[in-house]
């Protein structure tokens, strides 16, 4: 299927530049009407793979395939005009090879027209950047909190706590130094993301991370009160649109079950003189 790429959507170069700039604003979004209601606020629009928790309703993001983030990242792209589109590599297709990453992060781009993917994982991840960003790949880093290691990391606790912060401190310098054109810093104290951003050249994208960093993301569904199965310290509720939602489904059942909807000006008449849709 062939994707249009809008030409004035920012670059990573763009939001590279950036830099100790005016905070950069990032958004998820899965989908087409979403993507046009981020697109003017965002500089970056991110089709992260909290998708599968979020709208597929997996347990984690580890069961998100390629063809998920695919088709999502066409409907996005569908939406946006200037935000720059950012695609999750899923768990999986990265980590084993560069060769192998490369590849699958090609195809990402190639069918949903994304100007970047971001990949989890710091020094151990860092061969593979340097390899996708030689071969024209341009890559957004993340680490931190790394959900796709949530077996490892035991959950989705604060990373980088006392002396741990030497290790996120060195994901970060890793990253930035392989080429990524910018990190996602998931769930760190804010000292140590301030000692990151100040420390690297790189903009850092705070989720958890404080207002230290050159830029913030959100999920969008979290900070519309959409997604409400969990609500993490750091995020923010904007709208609470999923109690608006219940009010009214309720009203509507309610009309329904009373026989107040449809009413007159929902109906067709027999003639077709009104202008009708
Ligand atoms: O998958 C995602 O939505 C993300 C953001 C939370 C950064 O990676």
């Amino acid at each position: 299927m062939s994707v249009s790429v809008s030409h004035n959507r920012l670059s990573g170069s763009d939001v590279r530049s950036r830099k100790s700039g005016t905070p950069l604003v990032c958004l998820t979004a899965y989908t087409t009407p979403v993507a046009r209601l981020v697109d003017s606020e965002c500089d970056i629009v991110l089709v992260g793979d909290s998708v599968g928790m979020v709208l597929h309703g997996l347990p984690s993001t580890l069961g998100v395939t390629m063809e998920m983030m695919i088709l999502h990242g066409q409907a996005v792209a569908r939406g946006l005009e200037r935000a720059m589109l950012v695609i999750d590599m899923p768990f999986g297709s990265y980590e084993a090879d560069p060769a192998e990453a490369f590849r699958n992060a090609a195809r990402l781009m190639t069918e949903t027209g994304a100007g970047a993917v971001k990949l989890e994982g710091g020094q151990a991840m860092a061969e593979t950047i340097r390899f996708l960003t030689a071969r024209g790949i341009p890559v957004m880093g993340h680490v931190g909190l790394t959900p796709q290691s949530i077996h490892m990391l035991g959950g989705y606790a604060v990373q980088g706590r006392g002396s741990d912060g030497a290790r996120v401190a060195a994901d970060a310098r890793a990253v930035s130094e392989a080429g990524a054109f910018a990190v996602v810093l998931e769930k760190v104290p804010a000292r140590l993301a301030a000692e990151i951003t100040t420390s690297i050249d790189v903009p850092t994208i705070g989720i958890g991370a404080s207002s230290a960093c050159d830029g913030q993301i959100l999920v969008v569904d979290d900070m519309l009160g959409l997604f409400t199965a969990f609500k993490p310290k750091f995020v923010k509720r904007y709208a609470a649109l999923g109690e608006a939602a219940e009010r009214a489904i309720r009203s509507y059942a309610e009309e329904v079950r009373g026989r107040r909807f449809p009413a007159a000006e929902h109906e067709y008449a027999d003639t077709a003189e009104e202008i009708s849709c």
